[in-house]
C-alpha cells in the first residue's frame, strides 16, 4: 500500500538561521500560517534557547498554529530541552527535536567526547526530553559521515529511551543517493524496534544532491522528509520543499508514496518567503521559477500545442500558478478585494486588511488593471510598522537630471514629530538616502545590496525594491512597493534602517 510521507518544514529554523534570511516575529508568523495552509505535518519553528527573540517566536507559533505539529530544536542539555519545551508546550501537538553529533570528526573536535560518552549522553537526554514531551525526535548530526555500526547503536539507544522519530541528516551535503538509501535500509534492518519509530532524512545541498538524497531516503523507507521553502538553509541550503513534494506527486508509482501537501498553495508560499528575505526567484528554479513552465523554443512550443504531455510533466495550476491574471480594478469593492485575497491564501487581520485596501485604492488611481501579482505584492507588504517609534515616510521630492546634481527633500514622521532634510546625491535615490541618513543618524553599518524588480507586466507596474544593510555581521532586509521606483527605494531603505535601529537598541532580542 502506498505510504504517507510526512513533510517536516524547517524554513523557520535551518532556513532562517542562514545568512540574509533572518525574519522578524510578524514575518515568521506569516510563514507559519502559509505552512499550515500548505498542510505540512511539522513546523520546526526555531531553536528556542538560541535567543529571547527565538524563544518568543517559537512560543507564538506554537500557541497560534493549530493544524500542524510544532517543534523546537534543542541540543542534548537540560537547559536546551527545558527551554524548548517551555516554548512549545502550548502547541496542539508539541515536539522536541534534540540532536547530537555522531561522526568521528564531530565527536572528537566539536563535542570533545568519546563515542561511549556520546552514547551515554544521548540515552540520558532522550530520556529527559521524553519525560517532558511524548513526541520526540532524535537527530544524529552528521549521520552520513558516521560509522554505520555506531549510528545503529545510537539509534537503538534513542529508540529504547523514547524517541519516536529518528532523523538521519546529511549535515554537510556529502552523501550520494545510493549511500542514503542504503543507510536507511541498513538502519531499519539492523536496529531492534526500528518499526516502532518513523525514520526521517534531512539533506543539505552542498553538492546539489539534497533533493535526490531525500528521495533516495524515501525509497529506503524514510517516512519523513525535512526540507525548507525555496531550499533556504545553511550554506547551499536544505532540500527544497517544493521539489520534494512535486517529485513525489509526479512520480507516485515510483516512490509508492504521497504527501498531505496542498500543492496549489506552493507558489504563493514560495513567493512570500522570497519577498520576506528580499530576494527574487531565480528564473530557472524548479517548480517556482518564471521559466519553470515557459516553452521558448519552436520545437517545444509546437509539441506543447499538440499535446501538453510532450514537454510538461506537471501543470502550472497544480502548484498554484495562475494563468488568468487580471482580476480587479477601480470599480471593485471591498468584498471582491477581500474574497480575492482569501482565495490567494492571505489571512489578514482587520487592521491589516484596512491598510491593504487603502493601498489597493491608491494603486487603482495609478494603474488600470490590478493583477493577482499586484494584489499579492500589496498583501505581502502590508506589515505593521516595525515598532511604534519607527520612522515613516511623510513625503519627498527630488530634482534630478543627467546634467545636474540630484537634490532630494525628505520629510519623515516618528509618532507626532516631523523631520525634514535636504541633500545632494549621485542620482535621486542616493540623494534621498543621504537626506534620510541626516534625519535618522543610524549606527554604523554597510550598504550590502539593492535589488528591484517589477511585480507584473506593463509600464505602469508596481516596482518592488529590497535594500540589504549589514551591521556586526547581521543582515537587515527592508522592502518597499510603489509604482514610483524612488518611493519604493525610500520605503525599502527606511524599513531596513528601522530594523537595524531596533536591533541595535535591543540586540538580545535578536529580531532583526
Ligand atoms: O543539518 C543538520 O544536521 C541539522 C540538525 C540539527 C538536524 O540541521
Ligand atoms: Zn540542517
Amino acid at each position: 500500500m502506498s505510504k504517507r510521507v510526512k513533510i517536516f518544514d524547517t524554513t523557520l529554523r535551518d532556513g532562517e538561521q542562514s545568512p540574509g534570511c533572518s525574519m522578524n516575529l510578524w514575518e515568521k508568523l506569516e510563514v507559519a500560517r502559509r505552512l499550515e495552509m500548505l498542510r505540512v505535518d511539522v513546523i520546526e519553528a526555531g531553536f528556542a534557547v538560541s535567543s529571547p527573540g527565538d524563544f518568543e517566536s517559537v512560543k507564538t507559533i506554537a500557541d497560534k498554529i493549530r493544524g500542524c505539529t510544532v517543534a523546537s530544536l534543542a541540543r542534548c542539555t537540560t537547559k536546551d530541552i527545558d527551554t524548548a519545551y517551555e516554548a512549545i508546550r502550548g502547541a496542539a501537538d508539541p515536539r522536541i527535536h534534540i540532536f547530537l553529533a555522531t561522526s568521528p570528526v564531530h565527536m572528537e573536535y566539536k563535542l570533545r567526547m568519546s563515542p561511549d560518552k556520546v552514547l551515554e549522553t544521548a540515552a540520558e537526554m532522550v530520556k529527559y526530553a521524553k519525560s517532558k514531551c511524548s513526541n520526540l525526535e532524535f537527530s544524529a548530526e552528521d549521520a552520513m559521515r558516521s560509522e554505520p555500526e555506531f549510528l545503529a547503536r545510537i539509534v537503538d539507544v534513542a529508540i529504547r529511551n523514547g524517541a519516536t522519530v529518528i532523523n538521519i541528516p546529511d549535515t554537510v551535503g556529502y552523501s550520494t543517493p545510493a549511500e542514503m538509501r542504503e543507510m536507511i535500509e541498513y538502519l531499519i534492518k539492523t536496529v531492534p524496534d526500528s518499526d516502532k519509530v518513523e525514520f526521517s532524512v534531512h539533506c543539505h545541498n552542498d553538492l546539489g544532491m539534497a533533493t535526490a538524497n531525500s528521495l533516495a531516503g524515501v525509497l529506503g523507507g524514510a517516512l519523513q522528509v525535512e526540507c525548507t521553502l525555496n531550499g533556504l538553509g545553511e550554506r547551499a541550503g536544505n532540500a527544497p520543499l517544493e521539489e520534494i513534494v512535486m517529485a513525489i506527486n509526479t512520480r507516485k508509482e515510483l516512490y509508492d508514496a504521497y504527501t498531505n501537501i496542498d500543492t496549489t498553495k506552493i507558489y504563493s508560499a514560495s513567493m512570500m518567503v522570497y519577498n520576506i528575505i528580499g530576494r527574487t526567484v531565480p528564473l530557472n528554479k524548479p517548480i517556482v521559477g518564471a521559466n519553470a513552465f515557459a516553452h521558448e523554443s519552436g520545437i517545444h512550443q509546437h509539441g506543447v500545442l499538440a499535446n501538453k504531455n510532450t514537454y510538461e510533466i506537471m501543470t502550472p495550476e497544480s502548484v498554484g500558478i495562475k494563468t488568468n491574471k487580471m482580476v480587479l480594478g477601480k470599480h471593485s469593492g471591498r468584498h471582491a478585494f477581500e474574497t480575492r485575497l482569501t482565495e490567494l491564501g492571505f489571512a489578514l487581520s482587520p487592521s491589516e486588511l484596512e491598510s491593504c485596501f487603502a493601498e489597493f485604492k491608491k494603486l487603482c488611481d495609478k494603474k488600470k488593471d490590478i493583477s493577482d501579482s499586484d494584489l499579492e505584492a500589496l498583501a505581502r507588504n502590508t506589515m505593521p510598522a516595525d515598532t511604534e517609534d519607527a520612522f515613516e515616510l511623510d513625503r519627498f521630492s527630488v530634482y534630478a537630471g543627467n546634467m545636474t546634481s540630484a537634490t532630494s527633500v525628505v520629510v519623515l514622521r516618528k509618532g507626532e514629530e516631523r523631520f525634514e532634510e535636504v541633500s545632494l546625491g549621485d542620482g535621486p535615490i542616493d540623494a534621498a538616502f543621504k537626506a534620510i541618513d541626516k534625519i535618522v543618524n543610524p549606527p554604523e553599518h554597510s550598504f550590502e545590496d539593492y535589488a528591484t524588480h517589477s511585480v507584473s507586466e506593463g509600464k505602469d507596474t508596481l516596482g518592488e525594491v529590497a535594500v540589504t544593510l549589514k551591521m556586526n555581521d547581521r543582515l537587515f532586509v527592508g522592502k518597499g512597493l510603489s509604482t514610483d521606483t524612488i518611493e519604493a527605494s525610500i520605503l525599502a531603505y527606511l524599513s531596513a534602517l528601522n530594523k537595524l535601529i531596533r536591533f541595535s537598541a535591543k540586540p538580545a532580542q535578536n529580531q532583526g
